[in-house]
């Protein structure tokens, strides 16, 4: 292939991104929320605990140590869009939306606090340093000094930093909070004129695209603190900052009131692919944002209908677009449930920050389970084993990792370099956002109840401190079944373990006054109660499973055990070149690199084209009291099923394996397949055709 064919691929994608979009100013819903001077917002079911409270263990650890010294623990120090970023005087950027550095940010000052750790502590509090010092005297945060630069939307995640950083370091809670509260009266007052900042105006350059109204909502976290627990006589400013960027999203044509909506809503697509919508709300990475929208409203107005249409929205996208492994298929725009068709990385790790974020509001026991499915599945086999490299996008049927050499190309708004391991194989934002993904899903993992318990209920080895009480939990969740912790506490308390939906009901619990384990009874939100005396004690839970089918359209399926999704095991051939540039022109300078970045071509080495049978699988369990590190790797997990299998005629299509074929032309003799965590398999095949096959020994070695 030639790089002029490279060069056309990723133009026509960047023409795509780059279109402007006229407002259909839309309104259904009545703008205003009334502003009071005691108006209370909503809370939580579950409330989220202080940033630092809680530490990983185990495998978690092990694994956000890993991210620490790959990629997201070294892009301050070596990469030009964190390092060269104008955030800190720098002068560059991939986009002018200018949000590589507040991406970056907002992920490591919960990596930097979640893990303790003093390199990258220091590096946040440079950042915080810098940014807070170059505050413009009208209040403005950031760079730009012309009223066409000036975006309000990278400020979201700027503020949304901020928050975590005064969180966890209460000590320098006054400084931010004055920052913010400058800001807050700037962004109102330019609000006011005509959503300046927000909605872009002829000249203006900030945000060619409408990134900032359809994410207008992201502001209103860091808001709503700042509105809670400092609010300085600034209420009603904060209130009304909050509604107009709402209004703001209204005007512009991108109220997701109006999208979350039954027979609104794009069912399957399939191509050629129909955008009814301004693409904005078709959007993969939008969509799993867009998530919060009603619900951030409702924090302020009470609506309970905006309670039910978040829970809605969660449906409606679980029925049409949730991939297998959790996340949103969109490439990067919403089209099937097809398995070629693979999503963003940005997808996952945003997703896993809205469901576990809108669980603390629903409490529906489902919605951890699906934090839990991104989390183990989708979003840690988007990366490589050593944290160095990430995919744009992942596919579920995934043979090969490699640039894709057929055209028209697959995609329809991401290059042919799309599923390569990379450092930036794509567009930049997944590099800079990924960070936050498990930091985050540390932070959320425990929580406080309404009855003032504990819950362990992201599942996954770590301890927290709160309430004068320390829970350690120590696991091999979701490798093993089985969840012990040692409790010491000054005051007895309840403390609930959440039941995973999937667990059967032959699932046991050992309460701390014996030592005798029962069947669970978990409550309807999946939680299981323990009363924990005084003193020193500890529970434990043992979880029970087999493994799940879950069918598909055209007699097809994919297998699940327990919280892991599993995958043909396909070996394979890495090789490690320089990485590309994301706009495809060339390889990176060496300058603009580091010596563990790469871009890993990946082939199979065995075959990749089968169909199964659902009726015969067994799960192999090895004795593992201590996991592997790296544990997303391939081979790593002790965990792993045989199935009933056969190699069949698969054709491709645009150089990728076609939708499973409905009735597979068989080409070999069943056997005994082996089947490996989703996660740990960067090359994979996990939708496949359905068959019956004839009994198969699996215990006989492939
Ligand atoms: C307000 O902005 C819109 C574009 O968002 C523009 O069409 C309109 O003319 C502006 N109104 C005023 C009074 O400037
Ligand atoms: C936009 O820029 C052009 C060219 O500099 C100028 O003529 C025009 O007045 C500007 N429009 C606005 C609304 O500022
Ligand atoms: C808030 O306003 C009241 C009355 O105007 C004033 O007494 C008080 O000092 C103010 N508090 C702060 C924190 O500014
Ligand atoms: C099912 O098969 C039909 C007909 O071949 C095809 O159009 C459709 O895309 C397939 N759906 C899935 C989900 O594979
Ligand atoms: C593995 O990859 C290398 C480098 O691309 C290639 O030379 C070699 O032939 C490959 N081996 C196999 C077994 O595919
Ligand atoms: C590599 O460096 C040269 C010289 O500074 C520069 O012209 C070129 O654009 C750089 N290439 C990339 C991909 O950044
Ligand atoms: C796993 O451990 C149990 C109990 O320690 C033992 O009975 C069993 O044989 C072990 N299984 C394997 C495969 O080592």
């Amino acid at each position: 292939m030639s790089v002029s064919s490279i060069a056309r691929a990723f133009t026509a994608a960047l023409a795509l991104l780059c279109t402007t979009i006229p407002a259909h100013p839309q309104a259904l819903y009545p703008q205003t929320v009334k502003a009071r001077d005691d108006a209370k917002l909503v809370q939580p079911i579950y409330q989220s605990l202080p940033l630092g409270s809680i530490k990983p263990g185990g495998w978690l650890k092990d694994q956000i140590e890993t991210e620490a010294s790959g990629l997201a623990g070294n892009l301050f120090d070596f990469y030009r869009y964190v390092q060269d970023s104008m955030w800190i005087g720098g002068h560059t950027e991939y986009s002018p939306l200018h949000e590589s550095a507040p991406y970056w940010f907002n992920g490591l000052v919960p990596l930097a606090f979640g893990l303790d750790d003093a390199r990258l502590r220091g590096q946040v509090t440079a950042f915080v340093d810098y940014v807070l010092d170059h505050q413009q005297s009208d209040g403005w945060i950031g760079p730009e000094t012309t009223p066409e630069s000036r975006g309000l939307w990278a400020r979201c995640y700027i503020l949304l930093g901020l928050m975590q950083y005064a969180q966890a370091d209460p000590s320098q809670a006054d400084r931010i909070v004055d920052a913010m509260h400058r800001y807050v009266n700037l962004a109102h007052s330019m609000l006011q004129n005509n959503f300046t900042g927000l909605l872009p105006k002829a000249n203006d350059s900030f945000d060619g695209d409408g990134f900032g109204p359809a994410r207008a909502h992201e502001m209103h976290i860091p808001l709503q603190w700042l509105y809670e627990r400092y609010p300085r006589n600034n209420s009603q400013v904060i209130w009304e900052t909050m509604e107009l960027m709402i209004e703001g999203s209204t005007v512009f044509g991108v109220d997701w009131r109006n999208f979350w909506v039954p027979g609104v809503y794009p069912e399957v697509t399939y191509t050629p692919r129909e955008q009814p919508y301004t693409w904005l709300f078709n959007h993969g990475v939008n969509m799993a944002e867009g998530l919060r929208f009603p619900l951030s409203i409702y924090r302020m107005s009470h609506d309970e209908a905006l309670r039910t249409q978040t829970r809605t929205a969660l449906d409606l996208l679980s029925q049409w677009h949730k991939s297998l492994a959790g996340t949103i298929i969109g490439d990067e725009f919403v089209t099937d449930l097809n398995p070629s068709r693979g999503a963003e990385l940005c997808t996952s790790t945003e997703m896993m920050f809205s469901t576990a974020y809108i669980y603390q509001y629903l409490g529906d026991n489902d919605l951890a389970d699906w934090t839990e499915l991104t989390a183990f599945n989708a979003f840690p086999g988007q990366l490589s084993p050593d944290w160095w490299s990430h995919q744009y996008v992942q596919q579920e049927n995934q043979p090969w990792s490699r640039t894709l050499n057929e055209y028209p190309q697959m995609w329809q708004n991401v290059g042919v370099r799309g599923n390569v391991f990379g450092l930036e194989p794509n567009y930049p934002c997944c590099t800079v956002n990924h960070p936050q993904a498990y930091p985050k899903f540390l932070a959320n993992s425990f929580v406080i109840t309404e009855d003032g318990g504990i819950a362990h209920v992201l599942l996954s080895p770590g301890s927290v401190t709160a309430k004068g009480a320390t829970i350690l939990a120590d696991t091999t969740y979701p490798f093993g079944m089985d969840l012990q912790y040692s409790i010491t506490t000054e005051t007895e308390f309840t403390f609930y373990v959440r039941i995973p939906a999937w667990a059967s009901s032959s699932s046991t619990a050992t309460g701390p006054s014996s030592d005798v384990s029962t069947q669970i009874s978990p409550t309807d939100q999946g939680l299981q109660a323990f009363t924990v005396p005084k003193g020193e004690s500890s529970v434990t839970v043992n979880l029970q499973a087999e493994p799940r089918v879950v069918t598909r359209a055209n007699n097809s399926a994919a297998v699940y055990y327990g919280a892991l999704l599993y995958t043909l095991a396909i070996d394979f051939n890495e090789s490690a070149i320089q990485p590309w540039s994301w706009d495809g022109g060339s390889v990176l300078n060496s300058s603009d690199t580091t010596p563990q970045t790469h871009d890993h071509i990946i082939e199979p080495t065995s075959p990749w084209n089968i169909a199964f049978d659902p009726s015969q699988i067994k799960v192999v369990q090895a004795n593992a009291s201590t996991l592997p590190n790296p544990i997303w790797d391939y081979g790593a997990p002790p965990v792993e099923l045989r199935v009933a299998a056969v190699e069949i005629d698969w054709p491709l299509k645009f150089d990728t394996p076609e939708d499973p074929p409905s009735e597979p032309l068989v080409t070999g003799k069943p056997f005994s397949a082996r089947f490996v965590p989703f996660g740990s398999a960067k090359v994979h095949m996990a939708h496949l055709p359905v068959v019956q096959l004839p009994e198969v020994d699996l215990d006989a070695s492939t």
